[in-house]
């Protein structure tokens, strides 16, 4: 499979994070434009994030990580998260991009002997996907384990593995912030020597199931030691920026390489 950008849109862009389950449909929106404007079919991966929807839900059933023992709290988990695809497809398909959801839970599931997880997965929805000329979207999800309980698997997660499998040439993380901050100002770049220490930094900062930026920062050094060549934490709420992301162009933002 081949792509050149995988994008997640951050819950932090797309939603209202600090109000359950409220859509941020102007942000929604005007992507959607954007999408409609600069996308070309074949060339780009799409990831949601929980935001206000799986976040709430999930944050009710994890036991303190990120597992789920009961199987109400796994469905209403996986149905909040429906939920947000769902209006994410509706503004999508309204401005003609045919966005085409893929149920993580249908396509990851863990292994687990002992207390050891080992994310197993096939790709092979996402790449045909692709192939049909439409936009793959997959959003965080609750994944089920062989022992039998559920695991989220975050977006920044999915987003890494994915521009891995894809070999794309950046991972570009949305969210509602202009990039990494640091003394109220964002870094342009940070070099992949520096992430450790940033990332002990940003830790106890989060407000989310996944680790916040201190999650995501940790994904990227994963994702560039793992062979990735390049991501950028950019600001999804500034209009333009996706389109230009959509066609190649360099933006404002925190580059990682
Ligand atoms: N040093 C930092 N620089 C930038 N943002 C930071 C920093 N420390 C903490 N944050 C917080 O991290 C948030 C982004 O991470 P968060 O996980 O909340 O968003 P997201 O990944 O877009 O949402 P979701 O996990 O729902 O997809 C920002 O909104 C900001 O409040
Ligand atoms: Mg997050």
């Amino acid at each position: 499979m081949r792509a050149d950008l995988v994008i997640k849109l951050g819950g932090s862009a797309i939603t209202q994070k600090d109000t359950p389950y409220s859509p941020n449909l102007a942000v929604i929106d005007r992507i959607a434009d954007e999408f409609s404007s600069s996308w070309r079919a074949g060339r780009v991966l799409l990831v949601h994030g929980g935001g206000s929807f799986g976040h709430r839900a999930a944050i009710k059933y994890v036991d303190g990580g990120s597992k789920l023992f009961s199987p109400r709290g796994i469905a209403e988990t996986r149905h909040a998260m429906h939920r947000l695809t769902s209006i994410l497809a509706e503004s999508f398909l309204e401005k003609g991009v045919p966005f085409f959801a893929i149920d993580p839970s249908a396509c990851f599931f863990y292994e687990e002997a002992d207390s050891k997880p080992s994310l197993g997965y096939s790709l092979r929805p996402v790449e045909l996907a692709l192939s049909a000329g439409l936009l793959p979207s997959l959003g965080g999800d609750v994944v089920l384990s062989s022992q039998g309980h559920g695991r989220i698997l975050s977006g920044d997660t999915i987003a890494r593995i994915l521009a891995l499998a894809s070999s794309a040439r950046l991972l570009a993380f949305g969210t509602d912030v202009d990039g990494y901050l640091e003394g109220g100002k964002h870094l342009g770049k940070i070099g992949r020597g520096e992430l450790k220490e940033i990332i002990a930094a940003a830790k106890g900062r989060s407000n989310d199931v996944t680790g916040g930026m201190a999650g995501k920062l940790s994904e990227v050094g994963e994702y560039l030691s793992s062979g990735g060549e390049r991501a950028l934490i950019f600001n999804a709420t500034r209009p333009g920026i996706v389109a230009r992301l959509l066609r190649g162009e360099e933006v404002e933002g925190t580059y990682i390489d």
